[in-house]
């Protein structure tokens, strides 16, 4: 029988790149991947525990999946993730989700081979998750999502306990790779066509590699680390993510200044506008700070794209603290946020907090947020008509089958056509078919000129591509 697989991601890109890491591990088992669960004989479902919603979605996908097991007694459905480093997530699955065959945690999926071989063998189930992260596991397989361009985790796990996030749970203590191991995997990754790297970590800031050869006293930080990497042939764009505000360094800004491979766009999470609500988040800046921050990374990349997080709802937040969120917006003007409903996290401090805010006053809050927050997304997208800009294709738009999409420095999305009609000639001669134009355009530069500035993407038309 074909060996198949499908995993289905939830949560942040570290996520992403733990199943790029299982499908490299199943590839090298002998497995196939299959787009769609029905078409896979092993399913696995990486989950993510940061909201509610993230929660439900999995429990609705793990119950459509009971039936095919009655049926199919060698159908495999593994469960994974940040979700499993929760006992009583665990402990719901053992009783009310019987059919699960595997389960494993954050920080052992490079055992995931032995553990899947061990419930095919012994046909039983397996359940094994480990509260720390011991020693990183360097030299794992991946299988790449994107073409052209690769996630990196720099560093795992996470030490600052917002009182609201589940995370440092999920994911342990923070730990750093060794600058080398980092330069390595990028060198390969070069050579082997990659443009653009996304560094990854919860808080890439605090990012503190000790060097394999060197004494322990000495460190790489994550601007040094930009730099070497921007040495690296062939690596043209260089992001991270996320950024924390409270450890986001001078020498950093100086990098951004100095350093053209690294790309004008910082992910710069505030959360909240008002000082009282940062201190009971303990997010460990004030609004103050936050603002100087801005204008710091302002003066020396003039036209930085700023995007951010934001929670609304946060207990004891009053209408007052709220307006200070709002007020802060205005004045900083994202080019994009993420809104969030805060979302009790159990096990967290914020979960035990007495004056939690109802539903209808959040719900109403959120609205009057995302009204703001898209008004001056799409005022600041609309400045982009008529420019061009070089984009890095990313494949397929996947609103309008016979477009393509790519990301600006600034990591815009541009969605752009490429039926031959919508081509200048010489250009449509070169590739006559939306199918050989993806083929020809992804993970490579184009320029585009922007025609229309939306709320969430920018609209162009292919000018050039050399
Ligand atoms: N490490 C990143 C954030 C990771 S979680 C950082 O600190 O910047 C991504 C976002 O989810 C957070 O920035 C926060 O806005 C949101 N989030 C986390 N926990 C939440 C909760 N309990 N309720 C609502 N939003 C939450
Ligand atoms: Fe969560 Fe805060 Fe860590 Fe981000 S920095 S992962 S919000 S605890
Ligand atoms: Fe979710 Fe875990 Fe990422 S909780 S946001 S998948 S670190």
């Amino acid at each position: 029988m074909e060996k198949t697989f499908n995993i289905t991601t939830f949560g942040c890109q570290m996520n992403e790149h733990d199943s790029e890491i299982m499908a490299g591990m199943l590839a090298d088992m002998g497995y196939t991947e299959k787009s769609e669960k029905k078409d896979a004989n092993v399913v696995i479902i990486n989950t993510c525990s940061v909201r509610d919603n993230a929660d439900k979605r999995f429990f609705g996908t793990l119950g459509q999946l009971k039936r095919r097991k009655e049926n199919d007694p060698d159908f495999i459905v593994c469960v994974c993730g940040c979700m499993m480093q929760q006992s009583h997530i665990v402990d719901q699955i053992r009783r009310k989700y019987p059919w699960v065959d595997l389960v494993f945690g954050t920080h052992n999926i490079h055992r995931l081979p032995h553990l899947l071989n061990n419930v095919i063998m012994k046909r039983d189930k397996e359940v094994e998750v480990w509260e720390n992260g011991g020693e990183i596991v360097e030299g794992l397989p991946s299988r790449r999502l994107h073409h052209g361009k690769a996630l990196i985790n720099i560093m795992f796990g996470c030490n600052n306990f917002c009182t609201y996030c589940i995370v440092p749970y999920t994911r342990g203590r923070e730990r750093s790779r060794h600058p080398e191991d980092i330069l390595r995997e990028i060198r390969d990754l070069a050579g082997d066509g990659v443009r653009e790297v996304m560094l990854l970590g919860q808080n890439v800031n605090s990012y503190r590699g000790t060097f394999k050869d060197r004494d322990k006293g000495e460190y790489c930080t994550f601007a040094g680390l930009i730099r070497q990497i921007a040495e690296i042939e062939g690596i043209e764009r260089i992001r991270f993510m996320t950024s924390h505000p409270k450890d986001l360094s001078d020498e950093l800004i100086q990098t951004f200044r100095d350093c053209p491979e690294l790309c004008g766009n910082i992910h710069l999470p505030v959360q909240a506008g008002s000082d009282r609500i940062l201190k009971k988040m303990n997010r460990r800046y004030d609004r103050e700070k936050y603002l100087d921050l801005i204008r710091r990374l302002r003066e020396a990349v003039p036209d930085i794209t700023i995007s951010t997080d934001v929670i609304v709802g946060f207990p004891g937040e009053t209408e007052n603290d709220f307006q200070d969120t709002l007020d802060l917006i205005r004045e900083v003007r994202f080019d994009s946020a993420f809104t969030f409903l805060y979302s009790i996290r159990r096990g967290t401090p914020a979960a035990e907090y007495p004056d939690q805010i109802p539903d209808d006053v959040k719900h109403e809050r959120f609205e009057r947020l995302v009204d703001l927050v898209n008004r001056i997304s799409a005022e600041k997208n609309a400045k982009y008509e008529g420019t061009i800009r070089r984009v890095f294709v990313e494949g397929r738009s996947k609103r309008n089958r016979s477009w393509l999409s790519g990301r600006t420095d600034g990591f815009k999305l541009v969605n752009f056509p490429v039926l031959a009609e919508d081509l200048p000639e010489g250009m449509a001669a070169e590739m006559p078919t939306v199918s050989e134009a993806e083929e020809k355009l992804t993970g490579c530069f184009v320029d585009v000129e922007i025609t229309k500035g939306k709320t969430f993407s920018l609209e162009g038309r292919l000018i050039d591509f050399k």
